[in-house]
């Protein structure tokens, strides 16, 4: 039908609604419509476009290229443009023009089209090939098969200043190989490829753009052309592609907000989430998120190692022992990739417990234990005996070029996890899935093969109660998560070692928490020395930044201890009695004066170092709580810097080791700091004004890390002049609750009789 009209509109106009696909709820968005109002596409005749943000061009179209017949079709060159047409339509998401351009390429019929609507601030650019094509594949994997978008790459300078741009990339959530610059030839460092990420381009003054796909996700790349002259940023189906199938198409999606790099990600974020029905309900009842944990894995005392002349099986269980007697309330395990058999060139051949790791098997230790499972798995080898190739009952495509495997089984997945339940798996960890997509070379040379392999995967978990935690993540398989909800948790950076930086998660905690996926920053030690560790003269100085990013990241808290060197004091300022992580609202992030001061240098007045924000809410108050690990400099922060909306009472802020440092805190009374190091964190908390005569400020429970969490506080009731806080907690537990009156501390002692108590504070008791 649509092709139809296309044949017969050939001027280019507007027309009446020609296309409808789902009906527009007629709902209006308001808060986005300035935003849509702000973000114009600008599209020629000839099929070239332009992205203006506030009548300025940020981005100038590059040609439009389709590999096709083994060659390369670019337009003015042998792509030809057969068909232009605009129509109007409207789906879910409202109503839209969308531009549409035919294009045949050697045998190959290829549609694109460009979605602009009306009152959102976004536009979709797609690709669909609608004879399929042959011949397509790249040069290299890490180029696209086809441009479009296609941007070229040059200075943009706004009347704010130069355009400068984060792109996420590498592995663990797009955080390893991220790049910060100016956007332009020179300093453009995207990194391209099968491990791309997410762009996004600012100027500092709020108006931010981010460039992503939005469907497909497994199938699609991103390439930085930098041959000769060329500068071209194109979106296209990924480079080892040599067949697309009839009817495959591929959508990248251009997102703008006017209020900065949270703001835009939390907006682009939302939109995917509803457009694919992503729900939070597995993040939030997934125990491994929601409760402290033992880790063993990279970094942790226990990575391959056992207490000397012990098992792995009796190490586990003292570790529980000496957990026991101390009162840290570990609720799971995790094992890491020492228990199970390895094969070819150690991928996994077979993912069950060795008996010379454990002696009596592991559904015997889960139950002597006593704690569920979280278990690592990597990618697979050749020589799997679950391959029927091997004489196993699944289908696998096994790969004697790479020697690894991909299994192609649902009933494989559904009986991996149906078997692990015996030995109490909640949680499975998927490690190394860069290496299970880069290095099978039948996952990326096929458009559905990689989707296949993780919704067969997500699939099996869900059946079984299970969550899955990513490791070595590349942006596509998180974007990917987006359909697979069970995906409740991702590593955020490099591994865990003791004295290194990679607690930095600010920056990938944006994308992270834009998919609701925790992030999680990997195992810690939480004492500074830990002899005879596998890691040769280590030591772990920043005790309390290890913990403290643990808990705001809303993500696993896995301490990785030896037995008889926890912190046990300090582990416990995480949780209540009985291992409840006390968890903020969202996962710290870095705010935007640390991105733009990144990528801008010079050209911004940010702030050097790691500041993040986040905040707790409850009983329809905000507390806003600021971490800085690391600043060089003085930095003034005000409320709308740090991310806090919350205009509505006067704000006080402290620091978290003095709550002598309180004090007004507005746009015009910011809170000036500095001198905040790694080993010595800052921690600010801002909290509102709850009551008048006397004035009332609630400090929280300041032995935690969050002492106002939702985990904790579930309502807040202030009538006239009397503040309630109805609290959760554990039987026999005890809570100190500290309040400013009229500037006096004032602090009152609940001890839980039961599972909820509701404290008083006129009458100082707590029942
Ligand atoms: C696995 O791949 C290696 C490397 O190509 C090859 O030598 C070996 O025979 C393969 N094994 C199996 C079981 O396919
Ligand atoms: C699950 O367990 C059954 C029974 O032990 C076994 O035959 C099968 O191979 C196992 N499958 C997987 C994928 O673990
Ligand atoms: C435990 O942590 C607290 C808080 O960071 C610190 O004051 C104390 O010195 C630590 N104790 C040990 C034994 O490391
Ligand atoms: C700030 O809060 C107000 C009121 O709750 C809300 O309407 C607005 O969208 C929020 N703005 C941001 C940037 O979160």
């Amino acid at each position: 039908m649509a092709v139809v009209l296309r044949m017969l509109v050939c001027a280019f106009l507007l027309l009446s609604p020609l296309v409808t696909a789902a009906p527009y709820d007629g709902q209006k968005p308001t808060s986005s419509q300035n935003d849509a109002d702000n973000l114009n596409l600008v599209v020629e005749k000839d099929g070239s476009y332009k992205v203006n943000v506030r009548g300025q061009t940020w981005l100038t179209s590059a040609p439009t290229f389709f590999n096709v017949d083994g060659q390369p079709h670019e337009e003015g060159g042998t792509l030809a443009l057969v068909v232009k047409d605009s129509v109007q339509g409207s789906d879910h998401f409202g109503r839209y023009t969308l531009y549409n351009f035919q294009y045949q390429a050697a045998s190959s019929r290829i549609n694109t089209n460009i979605r602009v609507y009306e009152d959102r601030p976004f536009v979709y650019f797609s690709q669909n090939y609608e004879t399929g094509a042959k011949g397509t594949k790249a040069a290299e994997v890490g180029d696209t098969v086809s441009g479009f978008p296609s941007f070229r790459v040059q200075d943009v300078t706004t009347n704010k200043g130069p355009l400068g741009y984060l792109a996420y990339g590498g592995i663990m959530t797009g955080d390893t190989n991220k790049q910060f610059g100016k956007f332009s030839p020179s300093g453009l460092h995207n990194n391209d490829g099968l491990d791309f990420g997410p762009i996004t381009l600012f100027d500092g003054s709020g108006d931010t753009l981010i460039i992503s796909p939005a469907s497909n996700f497994m199938a699609v790349s991103d390439w930085f052309n930098k041959v000769g002259d060329t500068n071209t940023l194109s979106y296209g189906i990924m480079g080892g592609v040599d067949t697309v199938p009839v009817g495959f198409g591929v959508e990248f999606i251009v997102y703008y907000s006017s209020q900065g790099i949270n703001q835009a990600f939390e907006g682009w974020g939302g939109h995917l989430r509803d457009r694919y029905g992503r729900t939070d309900k597995y993040v939030k009842n997934d125990l491994s998120i929601n409760y402290l944990g033992y880790w063993t894995d990279n970094g942790a005392y226990y990575y391959y190692l056992t207490e000397p002349q012990k098992t792995y099986q009796q190490t586990i269980l003292d570790v529980k022992v000496n957990a026991d007697q101390l009162d840290i309330p570990y609720k799971y395990m995790q094992y890491d990739s020492w228990w199970y058999y390895k094969g070819y060139k150690d991928g996994v051949k077979t993912w069950v417990a060795r008996p010379d790791i454990f002696p009596d098997g592991f559904v015997s230790l889960y139950k002597n234990l006593g704690l569920p499972t979280v278990a690592h798995n990597r990618w697979w080898a050749n020589d799997t005996t679950y391959a029927k190739a091997n004489g196993g009952q699944y289908n696998f495509i096994l790969e004697s070029s790479t020697g690894k495997a991909v299994p192609n089984d649902q009933t494989f997945w559904d009986d991996l996890m149906r078997n692990a339940s015996n030995w109490g798996l909640i949680t499975y960890e998927q490690d190394w899935l860069n290496t299970e997509f880069d290095g099978v070379e039948a996952v990326h040379s096929d458009v559905t093969l990689g989707d296949t392999w993780l919704t067969q995967m997500a699939s099996a978990a869900a059946k079984n109660k299970m969550t899955i935690q990513y490791c070595m993540a590349e942006s596509r398989h998180i974007l990917h998560a987006l359909q697979t909800p069970v995906v409740t948790q991702a590593r955020a950076s490099g591994d865990y070692h003791p004295g290194t930086d990679q607690w930095k998660i600010g920056v990938s905690s944006i994308f992270s928490y834009a998919m609701r996926i925790a992030p999680f920053k990997d195992n810690f030690w939480s004492t500074t020395v830990q002899p005879d560790n596998p890691y040769k003269h280590v030591t772990e100085p920043n005790t309390e930044t290890q913990v403290t990013v643990a808990v705001l990241s809303t993500g696993p808290v896995g301490p990785s201890d030896r037995i008889g060197y926890s912190n046990v004091s300090l582990i416990m300022r995480c949780c209540n009695a009985e291992g409840l992580i006390l968890k903020p609202s969202k996962p710290a992030t870095a705010i935007d004066d640390q991105v733009y001061q990144t990528a801008l240098g010079s050209d911004y007045d940010g702030v050097n170092g790691e500041v993040w924000t986040t905040y707790s809410e409850v009983g329809g108050e905000r507390f806003g709580i600021i971490f800085v690990p690391d600043i060089t400099g003085q930095f003034s922060i005000t409320p709308s810097k740090a991310g806090f909306n919350m205009t509505k009472n006067q704000l006080a802020v402290f620091e978290a080791h003095d709550t002598r440092t309180m004090a007004k805190f507005s746009d015009d009374q910011p809170l000036h700091i500095s001198g905040c190091v790694p080993s010595t964190p800052c921690i600010y908390h801002a909290t509102p004004l709850l009551s008048q005569n006397p004035d009332v400020f609630l400090l929280g429970e300041l032995t935690k890390i969050v002492p106002v969490s939702p985990q904790r506080l579930t309502n807040i009731d202030v009538t006239g002049n009397d503040v309630k806080l109805y609290l959760q907690g554990v039987p026999n537990e005890v809570a100190h609750f500290t309040f400013s009156v009229d500037s006096n501390m004032v602090t009152i002692s609940c001890q839980y009789g039961s599972r909820s108590a509701v404290l008083d504070l006129k009458s100082k008791s707590c029942q």
